[in-house]
């Protein structure tokens, strides 16, 4: 044994790739090893292990022999899947919630009970198992709508149908695709915002907020997808918007967990609409968001390592302090995402740009000889001292590299006025 402290991270994509990054950047942590992680980590100084996010008894087995301090997971679907559960049962520690709380975000039924219990606002919604029952009731909440698989869906399991038309198709293939359950919820209307919060059994610390971008297309235009850019800070927000957003929603939200038993120690992402009426929440997610983790970790001084370590071990939390830059990314998708993304394409970067990051996701390769693996390749961040020097910097960027076979948006940052 050593004193050293070796850290795991779980996931592949490019939230895993900013988490693992941020930890690596502590004096205090030797190794960080990620598994699977991706072609871009060792860049970072982070080690990759092939052993796939879902095969719990080896990650166990890795983290017994390299002496990690703790786990950090990722991805939502393994915390569904209780991997927070099988590391206790280990004697291992992980952050993440265990597979109840998990629920929270693996069932939207779940969480819209849990928000109706604890007085956290949100939309009015039903929830049907029957086509039948559901289509009867489907104008109840005028046009647009939104249609929800009940399950996991990265992102992708959201339908906003415009007229009644489109509604009733959208509920006949999500059923014909073998969907048990839909949820039919009222549309909110007003600007969305991604708040991070780490939990440590009741107690919580506020990350900086962000802003994703959902749409595949300029001025949110065509399918939902995981996110097409982000970020941080957002100008648009009022204090006081802010403030309520803690009072009416993390504050119940915290003291649902409380009363409601859960041992939650780790990161909730709360994606909240701003309405007329103030903030409601759409979703949870327990786990930090991707592409926001990617523009959120460069403006937290705080050490990440530190806030997880503390939050872990149930020690007082430190504060968090944001650094005044502002931080921007788009993310580079391939061609076809997110229906039918294309695989393979050539990727061409300059690699050392002055105030550009690369934060890798699915790509496959080497550095300089890289390719796409599908979906969302990669995000091109910059840091600045206002938000447009930032986004100024990524899109200069963009502008110089060939697109065959990807695309971004162009509109990251229009509603902050960029
Ligand atoms: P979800 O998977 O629940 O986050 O939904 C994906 C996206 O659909 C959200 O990020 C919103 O942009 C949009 N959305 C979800 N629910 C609503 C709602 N009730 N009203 C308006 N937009 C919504
Ligand atoms: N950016 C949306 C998500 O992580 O679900």
């Amino acid at each position: 044994m050593t004193d050293e402290v070796n850290l795991l991270v779980i996931g592949q994509g490019g939230r895993e790739f900013a988490i693992a990054k941020k930890l690596k950047e502590s004096d205090d942590v030797a190794h960080v090893y990620c598994a699977p992680g991706n072609v871009g980590m060792p860049s970072v100084g982070v080690e990759t292990v092939n052993i796939s996010e879902n095969d719990f008894a080896s990650l166990i087995k890795f983290a017994q022999e390299h002496n990690v301090r703790w786990t950090f997971v990722g991805p939502e679907d393994c915390l569904v899947d209780g991997i927070v559960d099988e590391f206790h049962a280990a004697g291992l520690k992980i952050f993440g919630p265990d597979a109840r709380a998990a629920q929270l975000e693996g069932s939207k039924e779940y969480a819209l009970n849990f928000m109706n219990n604890y007085g956290v606002p949100t939309a009015d919604y039903v929830s049907y198992r029957d086509q039948t029952a559901l289509l009867n009731n489907v104008d109840q909440f005028g046009y647009p709508v939104v249609i929800k698989e009940n399950g996991l869906a990265g992102g992708k399991g959201v339908v906003i149908a415009k007229d009644h038309d489109e509604a009733v198709q959208t509920i006949k293939e999500m059923f014909a695709s073998g969907q048990a359950r839909i949820v039919l919820e009222e549309y909110l209307s007003g600007p969305e915002y991604s708040m991070f919060i780490v939990i440590s059994n009741g107690h919580y610390r506020i990350l900086p907020i962000a802003q994703d971008h959902k749409r595949a297309y300029d001025d949110d235009r065509g399918p939902n997808t995981g996110g097409m850019g982000a970020y941080s800070p957002l100008p648009q927000l009022s204090v006081s918007d802010r403030q309520r957003m803690i009072d009416e929603v993390v504050e119940p939200t915290i003291k649902g967990l409380v009363n409601g038993g859960y041992h939650y120690h780790g990161a909730l992402y709360i994606g909240l609409i701003l309405t007329k009426d103030g903030p409601k929440v759409i979703e949870y997610n327990v786990r930090l968001g991707d592409p926001e983790t990617q523009v959120i970790l460069p403006r937290l001084e705080t050490a990440l390592y530190q806030l997880v370590d503390a939050a872990i071990d149930d020690r007082p939390l430190p504060e968090i302090k944001e650094s005044s830059a502002a931080s921007f990314g788009v993310v580079l998708a391939s061609q076809g995402y997110p229906q039918k993304p294309l695989h393979g394409q050539k990727v061409t970067l300059p690699l050392n740009s002055a105030g550009i990051e690369i934060d890798y996701a699915n790509v496959a390769g080497t550095l300089t000889d890289l390719h796409g693996a599908g979906g969302r390749l990669l995000m091109i961040l910059a840091q600045g001292s206002t938000l447009q020097e930032a986004h100024d910097r990524v899109y200069n960027y963009l502008e110089e590299i060939p697109l065959a076979g990807c695309f971004y948006r162009h509109d990251i940052g229009a509603k902050a006025g960029l």
